[in-house]
């Protein structure tokens, strides 16, 4: 075991959280969702998605947001970029990191971006270049790393050929995303060796939905290979449009918890992090759905 003293969070509530919602989230509320997670210590946000409206309609208002967020020293905003169109739109949001997302399954290629593994990747290799060129971080996300919603299982060299052609192209880090929440703990940690052979332990994190309720296990079994990196959604909001009954990410609230319970620094305030996820859910008119905040909103109440 060599679990790390220091973990760092990417909160992708304001993006994966928000982007399934069906109803209306304003701008400004999108954005003080943004504020609350800077408050509460988070230094990466995943802000949104310069997609097509008509396919993520959540996402139309991405440089709306962007321009509406008081940036905070020390912390890095991101957004995805799919194509060159994303990107070429993302820029004037002058975005510190861009993402763009591939997936380890053919199916959910063609659902979710409308183009094969291999076309991805051709897509994406443009935008790499005129992020790196213009200084901007570049992130991959690979979906659907251990099974796919169409597909079933994926096997980890389905994972480790995404991140070989993502490498080839000059994508700076990968996240390896259980996008439906499928995985068990031997399984993602399959998918997270298949990418480290082609990424550092420095260079990788994990993404996981929390359907099946073991994102916090696949948290720790990742944790236990040395991977300090992970992609967590405040109040647990999220899903994915193209990935039918996935439900959000693991809660920001949960691994918090854990990882402070573990003595592992993570630079956030548990107290403000609650107070971020219960201002979203109470927009959204529901619980937040993360044990950790409705134990700590109980004991508040009492
Ligand atoms: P397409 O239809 O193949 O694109 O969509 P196209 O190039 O043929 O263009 C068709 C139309 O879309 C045109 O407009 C373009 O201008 C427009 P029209 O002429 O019909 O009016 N268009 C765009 N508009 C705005 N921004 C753009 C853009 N590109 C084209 N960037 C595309 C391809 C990728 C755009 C589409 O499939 C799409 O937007 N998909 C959305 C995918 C998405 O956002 N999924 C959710 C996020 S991924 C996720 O949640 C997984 C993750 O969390 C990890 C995990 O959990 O697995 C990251
Ligand atoms: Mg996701």
């Amino acid at each position: 075991m060599q679990l790390p003293i220091r973990v760092k969070l990417v909160d992708v509530g304001p993006r994966d959280g928000l982007q399934n919602e069906k109803g209306h989230v304003p701008a400004e509320v999108k954005i003080g969702l943004v504020h609350r997670l800077q408050e509460a210590g988070l230094t990466e946000i995943e802000v949104t998605s310069f997609v097509s409206p008509k396919w993520v309609p959540q996402m139309a208002d991405a440089a709306e947001v962007m321009a509406g967020i008081h940036r905070k020293p020390g912390v890095r905003y991101s957004v995805l970029t799919p194509n060159l169109k994303g990107f070429e739109a993302a820029l004037p949001s002058r975005p510190d990191e861009i993402v763009v997302f591939g997936a380890a399954s053919e199916a959910f290629s063609r659902k979710n971006i409308n183009c094969s593994i291999a076309e991805s990747i051709e897509r994406f290799a443009p935008v790499v270049e005129g992020a790196r060129a213009k200084g901007i971080a570049v992130r991959g996300a690979i979906s659907t790393a251990v099974g796919c919603p169409y597909e079933g299982d994926v096997a980890p060299d389905r994972v480790e050929l995404v991140a070989r052609l993502m490498k080839e192209i000059g994508v700076q880090h990968v996240g390896v995303a259980d996008t439906i929440g499928v995985g068990t703990p031997r399984k993602v940690q399959a998918a997270m060796e298949a990418a480290l052979r082609h990424y550092g332990l420095d260079e990788v994190s994990g993404h996981f939905h929390d359907t099946y309720g073991q994102a916090l296990g696949n948290t720790l079994a990742c944790l236990e290979m040395g991977v300090w990196q992970f992609d967590t959604s405040s109040a647990g909001l999220g899903g994915c449009p193209y990935a039918k009954g996935a439900t959000g990410n693991v809660a920001t609230e949960d691994v918090v918890y854990m990882l402070h319970g573990m003595g592992i620094d993570t630079g956030i305030d548990l107290d403000k992090l609650i107070d971020a996820g219960k201002f979203i859910s109470d927009f959204l008119q529901r619980p937040p759905n993360s044990r950790a905040s409705t134990a700590i909103l109980n004991k508040r109440a009492g």
